[in-house]
């Protein structure tokens, strides 16, 4: 526990003042009846504490000064709150915006989705600087069902946007961990039919049309139709560089003939390597951006046919992630993905910026209860 504080007053225009290691800050309570002790810190698993004994307020308002002058105020004005326990101290304090964001961090984890958990201890307890305070935690999704040994070295970086209330960045380890994670999920893997190629691609997942490829294929199984199973072989690696996001791709094509039983004869094994590149942008309250393929290589891993080149099979497909994926993709990036916000809290001239190592997020707040 590093941060104190302790008064058992009626009172108008109480002050506090929070004194730390690493600095200080001055929580001033408006229209206050309190009884409290409160302690700020992080537990031994890495979640943020607000404990309390003897707790008992109602509070008017609140206002928290850090020691550099930055000022923050609640407008907040709802009277006679009965605090009683530790989880509504922690929401009196969320009443000033310095709190409200950092107070999701009272739970660690988040189910993102049925697969893939993310998690985010503290590392330390939060540093309370001249003019803000940090909370500085591990970052990590892992599958619910396969949690694996991180394989990622963490960076360190430094946020440094001082003209923002609230700057958040994301490691590139910590995006590798999502990729990880899907990865060991076993959930990054399509199975793609015929029906599913565009109507207008000269190529079809037919024997006859790999002619020109293979053309031992349509010579043993005349005119079926191919199925292909398409998985990642190894997690996807994300790089962020300055300006620069690169996502790089390991996957396997297990393809097969459908025959005219519907049994299906395994043919070939492709492994694929894939290399994109995005630029991000913040446009509206909205995350844009555009993608571009670095490199696609193709790679014979077996075959019940012989050998055969690849180098014109990728460049077909080369040419259908030019011509089918990418403009679809981009389209998504253009229309943008929209940041979250509540009814109540909402972002302000939010900026985006990637670095070496990370992604930074830095945004003012505005709360409206
Ligand atoms: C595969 O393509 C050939 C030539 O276009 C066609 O004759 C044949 O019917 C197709 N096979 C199937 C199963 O659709
Ligand atoms: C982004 O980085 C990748 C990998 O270093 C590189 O291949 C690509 O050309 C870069 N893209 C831009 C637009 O700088
Ligand atoms: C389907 O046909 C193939 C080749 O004609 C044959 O080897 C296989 O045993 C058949 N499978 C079934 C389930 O009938
Ligand atoms: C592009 O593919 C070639 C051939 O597989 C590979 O040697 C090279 O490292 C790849 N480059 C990138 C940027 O992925």
């Amino acid at each position: 526990m590093i941060v104190e504080a302790s008064c058992c007053l009626n009172f108008d225009g109480l002050l506090f003042r929070f004194r730390t290691d690493s600095g200080s800050f001055d929580l001033a309570v408006y229209g206050l009846a309190v009884s409290v002790l409160v302690g700020v810190g992080s537990d031994s698993t890495g979640r943020l504490t607000v404990s309390s004994a003897n707790c008992d307020a109602s509070v008017g308002d609140l206002e928290v000064t850090f020691h550099g002058g930055t000022r923050y105020e609640s407008i907040n004005h709802r009277k006679d709150r009965r605090k009683t326990d530790r989880k509504t101290v922690a929401s009196v304090l969320s009443d000033t915006h310095v709190f409200s964001v950092p107070l999701f961090l009272l739970s660690v984890s988040y189910q993102y989705d049925p697969y893939v958990v993310f998690e985010f201890p503290l590392i330390h307890p939060p540093a309370i600087g001249a003019s803000n305070m940090e909370f500085d935690c591990k970052g990590e999704f892992y599958s619910v069902d396969h949690r694996g040994e991180f394989p990622f070295t963490p960076e360190q970086f430094q946020l440094h946007d001082q003209n923002r209330m609230v700057s958040l960045g994301l490691s590139q380890s910590s995006a590798n961990s999502a990729g990880f994670a899907y990865h060991s999920a076993g959930i990054l893997r399509i199975r793609l039919t015929d029906s599913m190629i565009p109507k207008v691609s000269p190529i079809r997942l037919n024997t006859t049309s790999f002619e020109s490829f293979i053309p031992e294929l349509p010579k043993r199984y005349p005119g079926m139709l191919m199925l292909v199973d398409l998985f990642t072989s190894q997690q996807p690696l994300i790089t962020f560089q300055t300006d620069n996001v690169t996502a790089q791709a390991f996957g396997a094509a297990k393809v097969y003939v459908i025959l005219p039983n519907a049994t299906l004869a395994p043919v070939f094994v492709l492994d694929i390597c894939a290399s994109f590149s995005a630029k991000l942008f913040m446009s509206d309250l909205k995350l844009t951006g555009f993608m571009t393929l670095n490199n696609v290589s193709l790679n014979l891993a077996s075959s019940e046919l012989g050998p055969f080149q690849t180098k014109s099979m990728e460049n077909v497909i080369r040419a259908g992630i030019h011509l089918a994926v990418l403009p679809e993709v981009n389209a998504k990036l253009k229309s943008g993905i929209p940041l979250p916000a509540t009814p109540e809290v909402s972002l302000v001239n939010p900026v985006l910026k990637v670095n070496q190592g990370f992604v930074m997020l830095a945004t003012d707040v505005s709360y409206s209860p």
